[in-house]
């Protein structure tokens, strides 16, 4: 390992300014107190973060309590000395109004410490949806030397001999119990059995997507992601982890050297062969925005729609995140993009080396679970961008559409791809829940449910409600799903075919503000088009006659913040003002 850094670490500023001795006595004394000495802090050797996003309140992440153990020996043995921090928590299931909110409040805490703290470079530990984006997001505004470390995903669930996934056998469930075919007993136990260990979501939700994301940025160790948490290799991974951020200290390599356009780009290609969450549309473009690279909306389907779907994972697919693992894990799929010449292949990693060198020898094991570029599970399965009149930007998740919803909506002679239904409007999640079995609103199979007032600004936060579900009694009569659109999100485990994160969002404004049950609604998949067949002099008087869009109060001092400051889902839904800040880790505060 290299003995001097190739800059002095930030940290010596604190315990090594020969000016201030007053200063330093103060900056040193605490750090005494449980250990540490005045020497090893003046020795020059990087002071490492363990940005630590497990607690009781975050148990998706709980797992790295124990990993940072691991972590901090290899810290230790690479010559560097751990500094284990608490980020604030974010827990998808049970964050209220919606752990959307979490994200940008925890990328800004984060920011501060890695700022105002003598740390000279990071362990980001991440699990839950929104701790990968949100970690990535702060480490890119500092440009501190920064490294992944998913927990890895909860062992396989199974229920009497079935598997059952996170959050995928929920939904499933719902259907089964709307139709009258399991009891509540029955849907409690096999939500149960779903979650057997610690870990995040087993199914490739938006917890595995997003880490595997980070994987494909290059921000993880080679095979990092797929790791079930309790495996003795996630603990090796964790140790190899901490010894490898002290050298990248060393190296001085920052999330700045390692993320451009092309890194980008093959997190949405890994995405896409993956069937990931529509959340990952989201998060990607945050993390991009904030490490000033260029990404364009419609990049998912200029740059990666027409990718086959090569991985049997639920929600799209059968098998959960011990097969995947065995099967070869992130690498195995990016082997196949590789070899298939879909993959930037010379983007420099956390390794060191490129992400081709990483690859080698990373084949597929399994090749039921992990298919051959050329014989996939489906054609063109990656992520459409859709316009129109009533919005500027939404997205389909084309890996879930089902062979009955193909064959319903998408395969009218002559008309392939493209289906007109009428729009059922929901104002909010409540509203919903409270209508949906109305036998007045007369739903059918000719039906798309909408959803609004489900953004950033509306919920606020932007919630993942838009997977709704068809009434009970289409249920019963074995249709179990509907086309649906709104202007918030959906779980990355639904298997629902939606038209997703609409921006602008009906409460900023956007078309769906006019939309009124009964409008006829005409998709085409072609064209990458979604209209309202209403007149534009028709969708003039509406707007002249419509009140102010309904916009709920805020309950909280950050949600009144997280309102005023944060932007639309196309465009990532970042605090705005914060992109301004750059590279700020250049910079050390004043005494
Ligand atoms: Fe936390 Fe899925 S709810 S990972
Ligand atoms: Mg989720």
């Amino acid at each position: 390992m290299a003995q001097s850094p190739s800059r002095p670490f930030r940290s010596r500023d604190w315990f090594a300014d020969p000016q201030r001795s007053d200063m330093t006595a103060l900056y040193l004394e605490r750090f005494m107190n449980y250990g540490l000495t005045p020497e090893e802090l003046r020795s020059g050797r990087p002071i490492i973060g363990i940005a630590q996003t497990g607690s009781d309140l975050s148990p998706c992440n709980r797992i790295h309590l124990e990993l940072a153990r691991r972590v901090r020996d290899g810290i230790r043995d690479a010559g560097g000395i751990p500094m284990e921090f608490p980020v604030h928590p974010i827990f998808e299931n049970c964050r209220r109004p919606t752990a959307a909110l979490d994200r940008n409040l925890a990328y800004l805490g984060l920011v501060e410490i890695l700022y105002g703290y003598p740390i000279d470079a990071v362990v980001l530990t991440t699990g839950c949806d929104k701790t990968t984006p949100a970690g990535i997001m702060a480490a890119c505004t500092v440009d501190i030397p920064a490294i992944v470390l998913s927990g890895g995903p909860m062992l396989d669930g199974w229920h009497e001999g079935e598997l059952v996934g996170s959050g995928t056998v929920i939904w499933r469930s719902r259907r089964q119990l709307a139709a009258g075919q399991i009891d509540e007993e029955e849907f409690l136990q096999r939500a149960c059995s779903s979650a057997p260990s610690a870990g995040h979501c087993n199914t490739m939700g938006t917890a595995s997507t997003m880490n595997a994301v980070a994987e494909a940025l290059g921000l993880s160790l080679t095979g990092c992601a797929a790791i079930p948490a309790p495996y003795r290799e996630r603990g090796q991974m964790a140790y190899e982890t901490g010894r490898r951020i002290v050298e990248m200290a060393y190296e001085d390599l920052r999330p700045s050297r390692i993320l451009t356009r092309e890194s980008f780009l093959n997190a949405l290609s890994v995405v896409s062969c993956a069937g990931g969450s529509s959340n990952a549309q989201v998060h990607i473009m945050a993390m991009a925005r904030h490490a000033q690279v260029r990404l364009e909306p419609d990049d998912w389907t200029t740059q990666a729609y027409d990718l086959p779907l090569l991985l049997d994972m639920q929600p799209a697919g059968r098998f959960l995140g011990e097969r995947f693992f065995r099967a070869g894990g992130v690498p195995a799929l990016m082997w196949e993009l590789l070899q298939a010449g879909r993959l930037h292949g010379d983007c420099l990693t956390v390794t060191g080396r490129s992400m081709a060198d990483n690859l080698e020898g990373r084949e597929a094991k399994d090749r039921e679970v992990i298919r051959p570029f050329a014989q996939p599970l489906m054609d063109k399965a990656g992520f459409l961008v859709l316009r129109g009149n009533l919005f500027d930007f939404g997205i389909m998740k084309t890996s879930v559409i089902s062979e009955r919803f193909r064959a319903r909506y998408l395969s009218r002679p002559g008309q392939e791809g493209v289906f007109e239904a009428r729009a059922v409007v929901f104002e909010g999640g409540e509203d919903y829940h409270a209508r949906i079995n109305d036998p007045g609103l007369g739903i059918d199979e000719d039906c798309i449910l909408v959803m609004r007032g489900a953004g950033p600004l509306g919920w606020p936060g932007s919630a993942e409600v838009v997977n709704m579900q068809p009434p009970d009694a289409l249920i019963q009569r074995g249709v179990s799903a509907l086309p649906t659109l709104g202007d918030g999100r959906q779980s990355g485990t639904s298997d629902s075919p939606s038209i997703l994160n609409v921006s602008p969002e009906s409460a900023a404004g956007g078309g769906l503000r006019w939309l009124q049950s009964g409008d006829l609604i005409r998709v085409d998949l072609n064209q990458g088009r979604c209209d309202a067949l209403v007149s534009p002099e028709e969708i003039a008087r509406r707007l002249r006659e419509l009140p102010a869009p309904p916009i709920p109060p805020s309950h909280s001092p950050w949600e009144a913040l997280y309102r005023e400051k944060t932007g639309q889902l196309d465009q990532g839904a970042t605090l705005d003002f914060a992109l301004e800040f750059q590279r700020i880790f250049q910079r050390t505060p004043r005494h």
